[in-house]
């Protein structure tokens, strides 16, 4: 244990317990307001703390990690993607990275089954009619969706939340497929009833639905580009609750306004917050806040997280959840 307290500072309001925490264990400059820090402020933290605890609002490039003091040692991402954090970069300059895997798996599978469920089954047309005061009764042929059933899911990247997905999946009675890196370990490819495909673009042409759940890195940057999504079926929907930036958004508009794919579930876009307007005007889309790791135990346990880095590291020891480049 160190003599002196860590200074760490934190770029987000985060859930009281955590901060009550952070501030037994650590000197902690907790944020007051709940915007977004600003890149002047982003860099003062930078060249003062020893650890830095941001969140994907925060880019941390090369040029801001350039002004980091000879001080900060550790960034303790709140969140599991770093593709906001340049972790090459942060490695040359001899700063550790670590995230939060495992404790938003479930939350975000779920979202996805939400997403899924909500687009096949036309949830929010439904809601829409309820919220109007417009439903004239039950009718034979209204609100028809697809069956969720028999149906075959695509799954893109089959790490923890890709085959948490798959279990949910397969309990709605979905045909599970997926597209992966890497292969499974053929024992985990059983328990999973999942069925590989080594070609991205023939797994693509033959699913109902396709859901991306793979990280964004420079490799899967665009995965889903105007060319694949075109070899979608007319018929299949496609959900994202990982990051935007691995559908080319404006190609799946067009598509999705001509009716070239049949729907979209989607909690998180290519360029953050600023969502393609012509996105908002589609019923056959669903959009989500990117809320799919929003649960108030998925928080907490996010920042305990967090906690056991630095303070794994504050002992001298590895933080175990320490990200390297050549994990990307
Ligand atoms: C997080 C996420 O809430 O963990 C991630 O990678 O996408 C989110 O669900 C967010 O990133 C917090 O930084």
């Amino acid at each position: 244990m160190s003599d002196q307290r860590l200074s760490v500072v934190v770029t987000r309001r985060l859930p009281e317990a955590v901060e009550t925490r952070l501030s037994e264990l650590f000197d902690a400059r907790l944020r007051e307001s709940d915007a977004p820090m600003s890149r002047d402020e982003l860099s003062e933290a930078i060249r003062s703390a020893d650890v830095l605890v941001p969140t994907i609002s925060d880019t941390i490039d090369a040029a801001l990690l350039g002004q980091a003091g000879d001080r900060l040692k550790l960034i303790a991402n709140y969140g599991a993607g770093v593709d906001h954090i340049d972790v090459s970069t942060a490695r040359q300059r001899g700063i550790l990275v670590s995230n939060t895997p495992g404790v938003l798996t479930d939350d975000t599978a779920d979202m996805t089954m939400a997403l899924m469920l909500a687009v096949l089954r036309r949830i929010p047309e439904g809601l829409a009619v309820m919220q109007g005061d417009t439903w004239e009764g039950w009718a034979p042929t209204a609100f028809l969706g697809g069956r969720v059933g028999g149906r075959r899911l695509g799954i893109l990247g089959m790490g923890r939340i890709g085959q948490a997905v798959a279990r949910r999946a397969a309990a709605f009675g979905m045909q599970v497929h997926y597209h992966n890196r890497r292969r499974l370990r053929p024992e985990v490819e059983k328990a999973l009833e999942a069925t590989y495909w080594e070609s991205l673009d023939q797994m693509v042409a033959r699913m109902d639905v396709i859901s991306v759940n793979c990280p964004a890195t420079p490799s899967t940057f665009h995965l889903m580009n105007a060319r694949r999504l075109k070899l979608m079926k007319p018929e299949a929907v496609i959900v994202n609750t990982s990051r935007g930036e691995v559908i080319d958004e404006n190609a799946l508009t067009r598509m999705l306004r001509a009716g070239e794919i049949a729907g979209a579930g989607l909690d998180v876009y290519e360029h953050g917050t600023k969502v393609n307007p012509r996105l908002r005007e589609l019923g056959n889309v669903v959009l989500l806040p990117h809320m799919g790791s929003a649960t108030r135990e998925g928080r907490i346990e996010m920042g305990e997280k967090v906690i056991i880095n630095i303070k794994t590291f504050d002992d001298g020891h590895r933080p175990p959840d320490q990200v390297v480049p050549s994990m990307l």
